[in-house]
């Protein structure tokens, strides 16, 4: 019997862009994985990795990796190509990782679902972030309670660029913080707004404000924008009990604040009505510093070796779609608020 800790994955990555070199270098090096064959339409793109990786096949044709004995296939490529090449791939009966958003279309993601389940192949989304070991932190702690009841969360991923010319900056960069929440908070939004601007390119916002409603109360702010002049990755929760708050470009990428206002168990008059404000320590845990992208590759070869369903599985990939649309729909009608039923 092949022992399931060590049998090796034949893989393929397609895109040579700017991520996919990423998810190349990884499946290069992580045991039990068996890098066989990369594609893009760039041959100069190609070359740059037959540079590094000279006994990796490299190849302009999709078709003749779909027809390769690879098991498993990584799509780096844009957006609008998620849908076909995966459903390309799934039909070909490999398992496939698929880099965020799965799709533009939540109903396309629904049916790359049920092939993957008719197929009985993996079918995953590169929601990195739900690998990060700071918001694997920050879920545990919310999940323990530590952070009392959870009021608010307020996020923030900006910085100057990079200009996308196919989706604006809701659908490239707000799937990160879209799939954290739904990470962190173990729940979806049932309402959804936002604003945005076009400043630099026509019709694609560049700018947006978003806000999330939760069923429980939680309301989630998130701001994404390709004009900033700092690089900012901040999100942070407010909790009745401590405040926590999470940098990813910070060194220190978790502080705990034991901080809040605690209000007076009674009081008749308002006189009597003070709050009192808690100022305590403030902690920065250890936290891993293994690569988050590594830590999804090895659980995207680990689900197809065992069959098991992944973290960031389809459903996952297609609630962020919804909620994307969502966003999308409240774009385009200036900022009204839009019901998202599940
Ligand atoms: N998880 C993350 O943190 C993260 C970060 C950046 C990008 N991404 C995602 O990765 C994907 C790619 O983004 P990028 O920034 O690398 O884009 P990119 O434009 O830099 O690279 C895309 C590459 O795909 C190639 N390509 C396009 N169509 C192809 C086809 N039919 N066959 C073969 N190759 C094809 C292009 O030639 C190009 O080299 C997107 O889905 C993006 O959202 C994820």
């Amino acid at each position: 019997m092949i022992d399931n800790e060590v049998r090796n994955i034949a893989v393929g990555v397609v895109g040579c862009g700017y991520w996919g070199p990423k998810l190349i270098r990884n499946f290069q090096s992580i045991p039990g994985s068996d890098l066989q064959i990369v594609a893009d339409l760039r041959k100069d793109r190609l070359g740059h990795i037959k540079g590094l990786y000279p006994a990796v096949k490299t190849t302009i044709s999709y078709a003749e990796m779909l027809d390769s004995p690879v098991e498993a296939i990584a799509l780096a490529t844009p957006v609008q190509s998620h849908f076909a090449m995966a459903r390309e791939a799934l039909l070909h009966d490999k398992h496939v990782l698929v880099e965020k958003p799965l799709t533009i279309d939540s109903a396309e993601a629904e049916e790359l679902i049920t092939l993957a389940e008719e197929r009985q192949r993996i079918l995953m989304v590169g929601h990195t972030f739900e690998y990060n070991p700071a918001v694997e932190y920050l879920r545990n702690y919310v999940a323990r309670g530590d952070l009392g009841d959870i009021y608010y969360i307020n996020a923030t991923r900006v910085n100057l660029g990079i200009f996308q010319k196919n989706i604006n900056v809701v659908w490239d960069l707000a799937p990160h913080d879209v799939s954290i929440l739904l990470y962190v908070l173990g729940t979806a939004p049932n309402r959804v707004s936002a604003r945005g601007a076009s400043y630099v390119q026509p019709n694609i916002e560049d700018v947006a404000f978003v806000t999330f409603h939760f069923p429980n109360g939680v309301i989630a702010d998130v701001r994404v924008s390709w004009l900033d002049p700092c690089k900012i990755r901040r999100t942070t929760v407010v909790g009745s009990k401590k405040m926590i708050v999470y940098d990813d470009v910070e060194a220190e990428k978790i502080r705990i604040y034991d901080k809040g206002v605690d209000k007076p168990p009674y009081s008749d008059t308002l006189e009597e009505f003070r709050l009192s404000y808690r100022y305590g320590d403030i902690t920065t845990p250890a936290i891993s510093e293994a690569e988050p992208l590594e830590i999804e590759c090895r659980h995207f070869l680990e689900a197809v070796r065992t069959g098991q369903s992944p973290r960031s599985n389809g459903r996952v990939g297609w609630q962020v779609v919804r909620i994307l649309e969502g966003a999308q729909e409240s774009l385009r009608q200036g900022g009204q608020p839009v019901d998202l039923v599940w």
